[in-house]
């Protein structure tokens, strides 16, 4: 399959196994700190791109266009099926659909006793991934998020890559705290945008705050690994952050476990989705 110029990963999930690689369990610092030699080409491209697109304009522009919710009304099972249409290249004897990677998550989420919500929040995380099927580029969909519109923070990999956004040079972006007040919350900071943001928007209605957190800020490993930004976050975040943690590890780690028997288990996850979501929701 030949790859559009801004869709330099083979698949979405190549930025995904790339985290997994950065923080696999039991890495020393220094092995951590060395991450550029675990990125293939194709995923130092796809964080150039991602680096030099992601403006503070244009996360308001993406903002307006999808936050409204204006795309029409479909089920999370609808939604589930048309993700897995993402992957056109996949071998379907190895590779697991976007539907068993959640399900992936969701089902060590159960196995370790947390509360129905927690599950659900693992079973729903990724679907904001539709958005490379509405047509974004993948720099717009995936990839570690960070805030627009004040100093960009040396936790985020390749910061090198910020010379090439507009944004760098602008000295009302550049100060630490930019635009944004101390300690504001992070509610009020604008992070890159991405599959976080919308499927947080899509559930923020259905879901309790723990959960929108964990849809919300799983991609922003500049904060929740490493500490960042915390000139950013109020009191209340910094709870809540607990969860975010709480979450990574299950989205960090539950891959390459066995394939789920997903016809076992599927009564339990359409009850489980009837409980927190109607029928059919805004997307
Ligand atoms: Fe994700
Ligand atoms: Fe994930």
């Amino acid at each position: 399959m030949k790859q559009a110029p801004d869709a330099p990963l083979k698949q979405l999930d190549d930025w995904d196994d790339f985290v997994a690689t950065r923080y696999r369990q039991g890495k020393s610092e220094e092995e951590f700190r060395n991450y550029q030699a675990d990125a293939n080409p194709t995923v130092t491209e796809f964080y150039r791109q991602n680096h030099a697109y992601q403006t503070f304009d244009f996360v308001i522009q993406k903002k307006a266009e999808y936050c409204g919710l204006t795309r029409g009304k479909k089920s999370i099972w609808e939604m589930a099926e048309f993700l897995n249409t993402l992957v056109d290249d996949s071998d379907p004897d190895t590779d697991l659909t976007q539907t068993e990677h959640l399900l992936q998550t969701s089902e060590a989420i159960r196995k370790d006793g947390h509360p129905r919500w927690f599950v659900l929040a693992g079973f729903v995380h990724d679907l904001g991934k539709v958005l490379c099927l509405y047509g974004e580029p993948q720099w717009a969909v995936v990839g570690d998020t960070f805030p627009v519109g004040c100093a960009y923070s040396d936790e985020i990999v390749f910061p090198e890559f910020f010379a090439a956004n507009p944004d760098s040079k602008s000295a009302k972006y550049q100060s630490e705290l930019g635009i944004y007040g101390r300690h504001g919350g992070l509610d009020n900071v604008h992070l890159s945008f991405g599959h976080d943001e919308y499927i947080f928007q899509v559930t923020r209605k259905y879901v309790p705050e723990e959960a929108q957190y964990m849809l919300r800020y799983h991609s922003f490993y500049p904060a929740h690994r490493h500490g960042a930004y915390r000139h950013l976050m109020n009191a209340h975040d910094e709870q809540m952050f607990e969860w975010v943690r709480k979450f990574n590890e299950y989205d960090l780690y539950s891959k390459g476990r066995e394939r789920p028997k997903q016809r076992e288990i599927l009564p339990y996850y359409q009850e489980l989705v009837a409980e927190f979501f109607p029928e059919q929701i805004d997307w």
